[in-house]
């Protein structure tokens, strides 16, 4: 029987969300995503459930590498055995004595991962057919050596990655499952890191994305601001993550390596969330920390050099009435409210943000995306700034006025609302020739 339908569907949070969603789903088909999972994931309570999201994101055309870590499993059988672990570093001096319980731990691990998996179906209506997921030969070791006079045993490295294998693997539409103990060419057994080998994964299959899961990351640039986004200013900000500074740094060195070494994105997020994966993918906001690759290029606030590139970008819309008219001095009286995307000194995009504090309100405008650049979600990142921008400053609301772009507002999460609701000031400056309609994000 057909339900009926509420003319408020429209602003169903459910419909909503997919309706935005739908962009993504469309961004990420065919992409290769690499995840790290540390052993304190696999412990803790959402883990069948990410687990069961990395299935949903697979029916999505998400092609996905897996990559596990054991450390506390490795502690836990290592204190077991009364045996001391030894770390220098940072990274653990794995013993002779503690390979046979190393590989328990591991082995033990394993099977938690493969039976959790085994058990999923991901959700085709109407078909049953359990994930397939493969684990297999891919990597080769060679060990660290003797490194400032230490000796590091079995703690090892990645020699060879057999990345046919695993393309092979994720274009029939299996997860290939990989943890952290991988042979030499001679039969030695090694203990890698499992964080590097997702590095080094998403590195060699030219990935798209790579995954931390984090116990509950959080970056602040210097002045102690939340980022959710992170450029190329990664070496000013802090990362807190787990108990263990030195580790959540490791991971931001890692991440800054990855992008420069042609990963595209790095997201930091919280395996304490459940749904972390998902809303991290599927939704403007994400859930954790994005560290993006725009090496050559660089989101940034404005100076007053930016001017003439400014002017430059936004001449044409002008012309086409898709962007107000300002003139130059107008934009150096406010070139502290814009903000620009540089790429090789070239301004290619920009964006302006205007706080109307007393209606608790921000208004963004002047977005703009030179036509080279356009699709490469670079509007996006603009519109992630200013959102933080605004919240940075506790207002709640961004609004736009647009003539030609409603829909790239709206499947953003704007929604259409009476000119009223503009802010008082900002009525009096409103243009009604241009007949601009207005759009509302709440940001709380
Ligand atoms: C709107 C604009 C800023 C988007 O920048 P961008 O970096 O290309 O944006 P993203 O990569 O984040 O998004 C691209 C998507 O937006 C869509 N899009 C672009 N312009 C759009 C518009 N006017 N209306 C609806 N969708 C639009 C693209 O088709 C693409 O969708 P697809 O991937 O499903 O094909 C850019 O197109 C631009 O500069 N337009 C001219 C200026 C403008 O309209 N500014 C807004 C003034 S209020």
């Amino acid at each position: 029987m057909q339900k009926e339908t509420s003319p408020d569907n429209a602003s169903d949070p459910i419909l909503d969300w997919f309706r935005n969603s739908s962009s993504y789903i469309n961004a990420h088909r065919g992409k290769v995503v690499v995840i790290s999972m540390p052993g304190e994931c696999i412990d803790s309570p959402h883990f069948a459930t990410h687990l069961q999201d990395i299935a949903l994101m697979m029916t999505l055309g998400i092609r996905v590498v897996l990559v596990y870590g054991c450390r506390p499993q490795i502690d836990r059988a290592l204190d077991k055995a009364g045996i001391a672990p030894l770390w220098s570093g940072g990274r653990r001096i794995t013993q002779e004595q503690d390979m046979p319980h190393l590989i328990n731990a591991v082995n033990h691990v394993r099977s938690t991962v493969e039976n959790t998996l085994a058990i999923l179906r991901p959700n085709v209506v109407g078909k049953s057919q359990p994930l397939r997921f493969v684990s297999g030969n891919y990597l080769i070791a060679k060990p660290i050596g003797i490194m400032g006079g230490t000796d590091y045993q079995h703690t090892g490295l990645i020699r060879r990655i057999d990345t046919e294998g695993i393309r092979y693997q994720l274009e029939a539409g299996n997860l290939v499952v990989i943890n952290h103990l991988a042979p030499s060419p001679v039969g030695d057994i090694f203990n890698l890191e499992s964080t590097v080998i997702a590095s080094e994964l998403a590195v060699a299959l030219n990935s798209d994305k790579l995954i931390y899961f984090l116990n509950n990351p959080h970056a602040n640039d210097a002045e102690g601001h939340d980022l959710s986004f992170i450029d190329r200013d990664v070496d000013a900000t802090d990362l807190s993550a787990d108990s263990d500074t030195k580790r959540s740094n490791s991971y931001l060195a890692l991440a800054k390596e990855s992008c420069q070494r042609g990963v595209h994105r790095v997201h930091l997020i919280d395996y304490q969330k459940e749904g972390a994966l998902l809303l991290e993918l599927f939704t403007l906001d994400g859930s954790g920390i994005l560290i993006s690759d725009s090496y050559f290029e660089r989101l940034r606030q404005a100076s007053i050099e930016d001017v003439q590139g400014i002017l430059s970008l936004i001449k044409p819309l002008e012309e086409k009435g898709i962007l107000v008219p300002r003139s130059r001095e107008l934009i150096e009286n406010n070139i502290n409210n814009y903000i620009v995307i540089e790429r090789d000194g070239l301004i290619i995009a920009c964006a302006s943000f205007e706080a109307f504090s007393q209606s608790n309100m921000a208004e963004l405008s002047c977005l703009a995306v030179s036509p080279d650049y356009r699709g490469g979600a670079r509007g996006e990142q603009l519109l992630a700034q200013i959102i933080e921008n605004a919240r940075n400053k506790g207002l709640n609301t961004l609004f736009i006025l647009t003539t030609q772009s409603a829909h790239w507002f709206r499947e953003r999460g704007f929604k259409p609302a009476p000119l009223e609701n503009l802010p008082d000031k900002r009525q009096q400056s409103y243009n009604p020739e241009r007949n601009s309609k207005l759009f509302v994000r709440t940001l709380a």
